[in-house]
C-alpha cells in the first residue's frame, strides 16, 4: 500500500510539474504575442522642404573665401539679344500660359497685353529689371489685386529670360 501511494503520489507531482510548465509557456506565449502586436502611429506631420535659393554668385564667393557682397548680387541681370518667337514658345512650354494670357483677360495672374508699359511703372523699377524680378522672385512684389501663387522662374537661362522680355515687349 505504502509503495502504491508512493507512486501515486509521484505521478501526481510529476502532472503538477507538467501543468506548471504548461502555464508558463503560455504566460510566455502570450507576453510575446502582446509584444509583437502592432502598435498604431498615427503619421506625423509632413516636413516641407521648402529651402530659400541663395542669391546667384553666393556659392562663387563663399568658395573664393570673400565676404558676400550683397550690393554687386543685387546689380541688374545684363542680358543677351533676345527673340520675341522664342519668348512665345516660351510662355507656352514654361507654362506662363497657364495663368497668363497675352491678352489682357486674367486667367490667374495678369495678362500680358501691355506688361511692358505697366512693368516701367508698377516700381521704381526699369521695365526689364521690374519684368526679371518678377519672374524670378516673383514674390518680391505682388501685383495689386492678385496673390503670391506664381512659382519662381529662377533657374531659367539668361538667354530664356531675354528671350520672354522681347515677347513681353513685342506684345505690348
Ligand atoms: C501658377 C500661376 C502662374 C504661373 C505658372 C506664372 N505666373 Fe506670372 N504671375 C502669376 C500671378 C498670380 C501674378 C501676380 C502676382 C505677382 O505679382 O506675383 C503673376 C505676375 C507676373 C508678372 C508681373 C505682372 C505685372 O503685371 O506686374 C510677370 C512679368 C509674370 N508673372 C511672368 C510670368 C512668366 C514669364 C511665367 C512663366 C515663365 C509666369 N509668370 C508663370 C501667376 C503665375
Amino acid at each position: 500500500m505504502r509503495i502504491a501511494r508512493n507512486s501515486f503520489q509521484r505521478v501526481q507531482s510529476k502532472r503538477n510539474l507538467i501543468s506548471v510548465a504548461s502555464l508558463t509557456l503560455l504566460l510566455l506565449a502570450s507576453v510575446l504575442l502582446t509584444a509583437c502586436t502592432e502598435v498604431f502611429n498615427p503619421t506625423a506631420t509632413p516636413v516641407i522642404f521648402d529651402p530659400t535659393p541663395a542669391p546667384p554668385g553666393t556659392r562663387e564667393l563663399v568658395l573664393a573665401g570673400s565676404a558676400i557682397d550683397i550690393a554687386a548680387l543685387s546689380q541688374p541681370r545684363e542680358l543677351p539679344e533676345g527673340n520675341a518667337a522664342g519668348g512665345e514658345a516660351l510662355h507656352t512650354t514654361l507654362g506662363c500660359a497657364a495663368c497668363h494670357s497675352t491678352g489682357d483677360d486674367t486667367i490667374v495672374g495678369p495678362g500680358w497685353k501691355g506688361l511692358y508699359t505697366r512693368a516701367g511703372e508698377r516700381t521704381d523699377l526699369e521695365a526689364d529689371d521690374y519684368l526679371i524680378q518678377s519672374i524670378t522672385k516673383p514674390s518680391a512684389f505682388i501685383a495689386e489685386g492678385f496673390t503670391n501663387v506664381m512659382p519662381a522662374f529662377d533657374y531659367l537661362s539668361d538667354q530664356e529670360l531675354a528671350d520672354l522680355l522681347a515677347f513681353v515687349k513685342a506684345n505690348n
